[in-house]
């Protein structure tokens, strides 16, 4: 028996690093485990939601009772997460590689000796966020997040205008505050009403407060 304040609302989640091949063995990557996202999902799902978690090959496991998309690259999760619309709302936790690589090699780079190294170039990735919160098939509400070193509330007061989302959680990942990686989340939350800072709490305790307010938010 399903019950919470989300029962028949779809929310789409998004988690984890992408991975950008350079060549069928090789591929650049970033440090995100996951977990923060993979707490959302859980919180969302024990709300009562339906919930699509569009994943990268993220280091913590992927709930159960949610419906899990695994992808590897950027452009795979802007497919699954265009896929997986229409939805309530959309929480867009995933750090997604900026760049892939445009010279990426069908075959195994080979070394040749000689001291001669290969030469990557990037092209830029879709931003799935701004894509989702602009196109047609826009959620409700559409959540995302800012990892900042620095002025956090004003460089994400700013990430939320230019991406068209909703609510931007914000969080400092300066080295000495240990979050990237970590249990722990400090966040503050921007919302067109302005800037709420969080105490800092488990990254549980933060997916269980947003999945709160996301509730409300739909009610
Ligand atoms: O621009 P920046 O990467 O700092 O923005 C972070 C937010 O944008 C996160 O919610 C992230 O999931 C999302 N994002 C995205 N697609 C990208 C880059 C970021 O959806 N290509």
């Amino acid at each position: 028996l399903a019950v919470g304040p989300l029962v028949g609302r779809h929310v789409l989640v998004t988690s984890g690093p992408t991975h950008e091949p350079i060549d069928p063995v090789r591929y650049i990557a970033n440090r995100s485990s996951g977990a923060q996202g993979t707490a959302i999902a859980v919180a969302l799902r024990d709300l009562g939601a339906t919930v699509t978690f569009v994943t990268g090959p993220a280091a913590v496991p992927a709930p159960n009772g949610v419906a899990v998309v695994r992808v590897e690259t950027a452009a795979q999760m802007l497919a699954a997460v265009e896929a997986a619309l229409p939805a309530d709302a959309a929480v867009m936790a995933a750090a997604v590689a900026d760049w892939r690589v445009a010279n990426a090699s069908g075959q195994k780079m080979k070394k040749h000796g000689s001291g001669q190294v290969p030469s990557l170039e990037f092209a830029e990735n879709p931003d799935i966020l701004s894509s989702v919160s602009k196109g047609l098939m826009r959620p409700k509400l559409v959540v995302g997040f800012a990892a900042e070193t620095e002025r956090v509330a004003e460089y994400a007061a700013a990430k939320r205008l230019r991406k068209g989302c909703d609510w931007i959680v914000a969080n400092d990942v300066s080295p000495q505050t240990g979050i990237m990686g970590g249990t722990e989340n400090a966040v503050t939350l921007i919302t067109e009403a302005g800037a709420e800072v969080w105490p800092r709490m488990g990254k549980d305790a933060v997916a269980r407060a947003l999945a709160a307010r996301i509730a409300a938010s739909l009610a």
